[in-house]
């Protein structure tokens, strides 16, 4: 069988999580990558053993020889590059969010016909398909609610030096669209569909810095009735475990990072623990999990089931709690 040739856009930070996956694969080929920063496209080829580079990501929309295009780029830029790429008949394989504005994630999806996939990784993780089950099963009787926190640190260096953190154009928001969407789309993988969110959104500590806030706090409604409680923030000293709790009529599942502690009836017990990675912890580690599933489902001719649909809760949910901060009342979903 041919190789699925893949490109990829944007060599900075998680591009080299990308890369790493990528060149672990069978029957499958990065044959270009693209920066504007020639060094880090050149850094990058050179990591995936020396393939192609470009500094126009436009080649790609008319290049026969590429079948699948990973999107590693600044937030704004999700969009534009995934919808240009799709309606050229690419598979395209993107990071969140998926775009930064909702209009903007409904044209991906109109226009993907079943080849978007959408990175969120943490729903990989054991801990988590082990809460999901539970969910699906009713093992421990109904879900009752779910509470999520994020505690991380963010310099004012983080922001100033990344040319389109921080402000509203480019990343499209602050803690809850780039660091926390990950555990509101737990949230929302665990609590099925939700109706209305209602929350408020400040820049507590870097407001001389940064346009977008860097601390937010949520109540999730959903349509099965349960609520989910949900706080987050940059302002933190360290990079703490995220915490995720799943509350059922006869256990609570606690979610520290990776670890998963099962309490039923006062007796705790460790399900499964953070897995020794090389990948920063706080991201989760699931990347590699899947972009080997994205890959099953290319080689299928099939969608991958974190398509664009599946990913556009959590970012109405976050636009939701913009608005909400701004009007004082809950934003149907
Ligand atoms: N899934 C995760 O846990 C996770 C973790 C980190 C980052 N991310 C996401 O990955 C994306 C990139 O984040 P990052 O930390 O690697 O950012 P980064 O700033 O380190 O890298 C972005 C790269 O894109 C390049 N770029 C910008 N405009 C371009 C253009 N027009 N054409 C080609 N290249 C262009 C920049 O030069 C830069 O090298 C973001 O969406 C971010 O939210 C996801």
């Amino acid at each position: 069988m041919d190789a699925i040739r893949v490109a990829l856009i944007g060599c900075g930070g998680i591009s080299r999580v990308h890369v790493d996956a990528l060149t672990k694969l069978e029957g499958v080929r990065l044959v270009s990558i693209c920066d504007l920063i020639e060094e880090r496209a050149r850094e990058r080829a050179a990591q995936a053993g020396g393939c192609a580079y470009t500094l126009n990501w436009q080649d790609y929309v008319a290049d026969p020889n590429i079948d699948v295009v990973h999107i590693c780029t600044p937030h704004y830029l999700h969009a534009p590059m995934a919808i240009a790429l799709l309606k050229a008949g690419k598979r395209v394989l993107t990071e969140k969010p998926m775009a930064s504005e909702v209009a903007d994630a409904e044209e991906m999806i109109r226009v993907s016909d079943g080849r978007l996939g959408v990175v969120f990784q943490n729903r990989y993780n054991q801990s988590t398909q082990y809460i999901k089950q539970a969910v699906d099963d009713g093992r421990f009787g109904k879900l009752l609610g779910l509470r999520g926190s994020v505690f991380w640190h963010r310099t004012p260096e983080y922001y100033t030096s990344s040319g389109w953190r921080g402000a509203w154009a480019t990343e499209g928001g602050g803690v809850l669209i780039n660091q926390s969407i990950h555990t509101l789309d737990l949230l929302l993988y665990l609590g099925g569909k939700a109706v209305s969110v209602k929350g408020s959104a400040s820049c507590d500590l870097l407001y001389d810095t940064i346009e977008v806030e860097d601390t937010a706090h949520c109540l999730l409604r959903f349509e099965s009735g349960i609520n989910a409680s949900f706080y987050a923030t940059n302002t933190y000293c360290a990079d703490m475990p995220v915490e995720v709790e799943a509350k059922f009529e006869r256990a609570t599942l606690h979610l520290f990072a990776e670890t998963l502690l099962q309490d039923v009836d006062g007796k705790v017990e460790l399900i499964c623990s953070s897995a020794a990675t090389g990948e920063k912890a706080y991201w989760g580690t699931g990347h590699a999990a899947l972009i080997r599933d994205f890959y099953k489902a290319v080689r299928e001719n099939r969608p991958f089931w974190i398509d664009g649909a599946s990913a556009l809760p959590a970012l109405k949910a976050l636009k939701g709690v913009y608005e909400s901060s701004k009007t004082a009342k809950p934003v149907l979903l």
